[in-house]
């Protein structure tokens, strides 16, 4: 099926700032979410219909630590701590998937930093 990029510089921000001093990502830039627990990226997907999809997040990671985050869909949490592991430098861009059932109509789909060295940087999410 066709698939849908959202960029993160066009989502809803909380505790990170949109920056464009790492090469690779796609659109205008990335969400750098800042180095605490609770920063976060939302997204708002539309669905013709009720259906089971893959998201996509594209990210990097420079550190060599872990940046976990939970994935929430319409509130619900549907990744408590889903990793994205240290991607070798910040500017390789790699990509982490899940499956999520999405209702029809607006979806939203939010990415948290449950980590005090907040998420990794976030590109995009496809749907
Ligand atoms: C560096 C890097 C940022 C990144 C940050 C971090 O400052 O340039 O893009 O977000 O590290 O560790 O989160
Ligand atoms: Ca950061």
């Amino acid at each position: 099926a066709a698939t849908t990029l959202h960029e993160a510089e066009t989502a809803t921000i909380s505790q990170g700032v949109v920056e464009s001093n790492h090469a690779g990502f796609t659109g205008t830039g990335f969400v750098n979410y800042d180095n605490v627990a609770g920063s976060s990226v939302e997204w708002t997907t539309d669905s013709p219909q009720a259906r089971q999809v893959r998201l996509v997040l594209r990210y990097a990671n420079g550190t060599t630590a872990d940046r976990p985050m939970s994935i929430t869909l319409n509130g619900t949490t549907i990744a408590a701590n889903l990793s994205f592991p240290g991607t070798g430098a910040w500017t390789t861009w790699r990509t982490v998937t899940l499956q999520a059932s999405l209702v029809a109509g607006p979806n939203t789909v939010k990415a948290t930093a449950t980590t005090a060295n907040g998420g990794p940087n976030v590109d995009s999410l496809t749907v």
